[in-house]
């Protein structure tokens, strides 16, 4: 065998692994869509499932350099579209010659299509939707090697799916609340300087729940105290509720700091000498709408310990305080940085479930850096950075909640 195709073989076999194994079935799709962008060294890639009533594909999974999650194409449109529709595969090995094609350039990223691989996702019942892949990262051209993988692991996927009775239902559409184009920052070392943000283009919606994952140093406490005000960034536009935000004065950036979002921290930054409910009132004063103390402070499950100070919390506690104190505010906004790193599994899951519960209930947006993927099974998306850019974009067709988690 050569080596590419014992390369291919052993894809195949992954994959088999990952869809046999699965407990979250888009978790394994989403894993194999990796494993054949890796093993065909390819620089974007897509999953896209058909949500009949409406005839529209929306994508699932992506990745590469744009965030295409807030999109979706109606059946039969582009070559997602027509594949999903025709059920038959598609292979562009060279768009430049493709008449048929008009890839255009992606200005946001400047990403241009260059070779393409679509195949369908055919179930029992018909076609659910198709898997894509763009580009050779060697500049080369995909061929019928290359299409034998991608069928074979949406056929694959397909009975995984079937045998699983799994079904695709969209959410609602969301409204966008900030915007990041482009985004980078660096940081003067030496004599040289580095690159900690390379090029970051996502956006936020409403009323979601995002973890942002990562090995440690990729940048994904620069991105968000970015996002937070809490940083400058280099390059790039920061849009928030649709208005540019990238160099914002003093004025406008303690007002969006005070008004808008929370922060919640591993370290938990009470005030020793204030009282659980002091700690949430002292920042309620200085809100604009907050919400009476005792109210946020009971959204934590904390009445009957609002008069302990810190020291005679416990770890899980004063993180619930600091959780209160950034809900007291109403904000459109918390930014959680590792807010579990420091607790037991135990108390973890009850930090995470205050979470869970004023997302539902007061609609805020919460972004949360984790090290821990198991945490990213409650999201409604998970963010992957790699090396200061976005590596991959999840949406959780089933998302957990914090009691299910297990680690
Ligand atoms: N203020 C700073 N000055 C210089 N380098 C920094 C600064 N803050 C972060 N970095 C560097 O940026 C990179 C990303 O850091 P960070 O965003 O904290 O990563 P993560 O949160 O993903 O672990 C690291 O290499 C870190 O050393
Ligand atoms: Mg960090």
């Amino acid at each position: 065998m050569t080596d590419r195709s014992s390369r291919i073989t052993r894809a195949i076999w992954q994959i088999t692994q990952e869809l046999r194994d699965a407990d979250a079935l888009d978790d394994a799709i989403s894993a194999s869509l990796e494993i054949i962008i890796d093993t065909l060294d390819s620089e974007a890639g897509s999953i896209w499932l058909l949500d009949r009533e409406a005839n529209r594909l929306h994508p699932i999974f992506n990745r590469g350099p744009v965030d295409i999650s807030g999109i979706t194409i109606e059946n039969g449109q582009g070559v997602a579209g027509e594949v999903t529709m025709s059920g038959e595969a598609q292979l562009n090995p060279d768009i430049e010659k493709d008449e048929h094609f008009n890839p255009g350039v992606d200005e946001e990223s400047g990403f241009r299509t260059k070779s393409l691989i679509c195949v369908p996702l055919k179930g029992p019942d018909g076609i659910i939707g198709c898997v894509e892949i763009l580009n050779r990262r060697d500049g080369g051209l995909y061929d019928q090697e290359d299409l034998t993988l991608c069928e074979t692991m949406a056929s694959l996927a397909a009975v995984a799916m079937a045998d699983k009775g799994f079904f695709f239902k969209p959410t609602a559409d969301k409204e966008i609340l900030i915007s990041l184009r482009n985004v980078t920052k660096d940081y003067p070392s030496g004599d040289s300087v580095l690159h900690v943000l390379r090029g970051i283009n996502l956006d936020i919606y409403k009323n979601e729940f995002l973890v942002v994952l990562g090995e440690s140093g990729c940048g994904k406490s620069t991105m968000v105290n970015i996002i937070a005000g809490m940083d400058n960034l280099t390059g790039g536009e920061l849009i928030i509720n649709g208005k540019d935000f990238s160099h914002p004065s003093d004025k406008e950036l303690t007002r969006y700091r005070r008004d808008y979002l929370g922060f919640v921290f591993q370290s938990y930054n009470l005030m020793p000498n204030l009282t659980a409910q002091e700690n949430v009132q002292f920042i309620a004063e200085i809100a604009p709408d907050p919400m009476p103390a005792e109210e946020a402070i009971a959204k934590v499950g904390l009445t009957d310990r609002a008069d302990n100070y810190p020291s005679a919390l416990s770890g899980g506690q004063q993180q619930r305080v600091a959780i209160a104190r950034a809900v007291v505010k109403r904000p459109q906004i918390i930014f959680a940085d590792e807010p579990t790193a420091a607790l037991d599994y135990q108390t973890s899951v009850e930090v995470l479930s205050v979470f869970e519960e004023i997302k539902k209930d007061i609609g805020t947006t919460i972004m949360m850096i984790t090290h821990n993927p198991e945490i990213a099974k409650m999201a409604d998306r998970v963010i992957r950075l790699r090396d200061g850019k976005v590596s991959t974009i999840k949406i959780n067709l089933h998302p957990l909640s914090a009691a299910e988690l297990k680690w």
